[in-house]
């Protein structure tokens, strides 16, 4: 079996059921919708309900996912979990996921990437399935972004939601296939965009909470400039490690951070707006779930069939990027 042949069985996402509203935000900090969806194409993000942690809305898209696959969870291998909200410090995401799906079978773990974070999974988890070491994987991007967003900061507090996608990988015989991908990372820019506080650098105290390190600090004119530049560079990259064009796209899938982003990539790709997933007016930036809730939604939509070339490109703290090009 060749290393890249695998297909992405099933799909599922979960969405909180509360929506706010650009109108509700008009309401916390000093902005307006019209703001908001000029500069950034949202109109409405989800929140996850106080009892909702992370790995419960991971839990409700992989349990999506495991049984549009037909799998029973004990059957599952490895679980990889993308987030940068994780319930705790440790044990690890995938640890709670694993244990609420009854995967008894499965090791688990999470990935740091960031937005990037269902990308990077995506390529780890096709090496493990390529190399025969596991014969399927569960990899889910979830994150509840509301719970470390500052809510006095309109810079940031406009962008985030809060959501789960999840994808049940398996080989295939060769019709499905990883066809080619290009990560990236440049740890320069961490402080560009992070979270400075509970770590080991500045553990939690009354002062860390005094001065807000307890969430997302940004730096959005140089992301901005870094996120162009770096998607359609890897997204090229992607295209030429699998001996393509974007003529042969048939849908890509962008991380959903900002609609003037996902714009300017699409122009400079040349790609038809029917070829490109849009869904940041209704949730907002959800981080590593962005892509894995894409992708659920145009299988959900009709939008995808067997055989379809489709793009994933992202780009997030660390800074991190990445693109994976798959034949569905
Ligand atoms: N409402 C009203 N005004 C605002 C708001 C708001 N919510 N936020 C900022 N402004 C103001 C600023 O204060 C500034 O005012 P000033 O000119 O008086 O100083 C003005 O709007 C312009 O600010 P800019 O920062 O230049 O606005 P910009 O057009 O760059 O848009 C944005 C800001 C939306 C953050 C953009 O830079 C962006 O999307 N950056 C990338 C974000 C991103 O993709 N992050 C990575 C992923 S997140 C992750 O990995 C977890």
């Amino acid at each position: 079996m060749s290393g890249n042949n695998i297909m992405i069985k099933s799909t599922g996402a979960y969405l909180p059921v509360k929506i706010l509203t650009n109108k509700d935000l008009e309401k916390i900090v000093d902005t307006s919708d019209e703001w908001i969806t000029t500069r950034t194409g949202i109109k409405t993000r989800r929140v996850a309900a106080d009892h909702e942690a992370t790995s419960d809305m991971a839990y409700e898209a992989a349990k999506i996912a495991l049984k549009r696959a037909n799998m029973d969870p004990q059957e599952v291998e490895l679980i990889i979990v993308a987030t940068i909200t994780p319930d705790m410090f440790f044990p690890s995401t995938g640890c709670f996921v694993q244990d609420r799906l009854g995967a008894k079978n499965a090791v688990a773990m999470d990935v740091n990437a960031a937005c990037s974070g269902y990308i990077y999974s995506l390529v780890i988890a096709c090496k493990f399935l390529g190399t025969g070491s596991y014969k399927n994987a569960v990899i889910i991007g979830a994150e509840k972004l509301t719970s470390i967003t500052n809510w006095e900061d309109r810079n940031t507090c406009v962008l985030f939601g809060d959501g789960a996608g999840a994808s049940v990988l398996i080989p295939s015989n060769g019709e499905s296939k990883l066809l080619a991908f290009d990560l990236g990372t440049d740890g320069s820019y961490g402080e560009e965009l992070f979270m400075p506080g509970g770590g080991s650098r500045n553990p939690a105290s009354i002062e860390t909470v005094e001065n807000k390190l307890h969430s997302i600090r940004m730096n959005g004119n140089t992301i901005f400039k870094v996120a162009v530049n770096k998607m359609k560079k890897t997204f090229t990259n992607s295209m030429g490690n699998a001996g393509i064009t974007t003529e042969d796209i048939s849908i890509l899938i962008p991380h959903q951070a900002n609609l003037r982003i996902i714009e300017s990539l699409r122009k400079s790709l040349h790609l038809p707006k029917e070829k490109v997933h849009v869904n940041i007016d209704k949730y907002g930036n959800t981080s590593a779930a962005s892509i894995a809730i894409g992708l659920n939604e145009v299988y959900e939509e009709g939008l995808i069939k067997r055989g379809d070339i489709i793009g994933f490109v992202a780009f997030g703290g660390g800074l991190t990027w990445g693109s994976a090009i798959i034949q569905y």
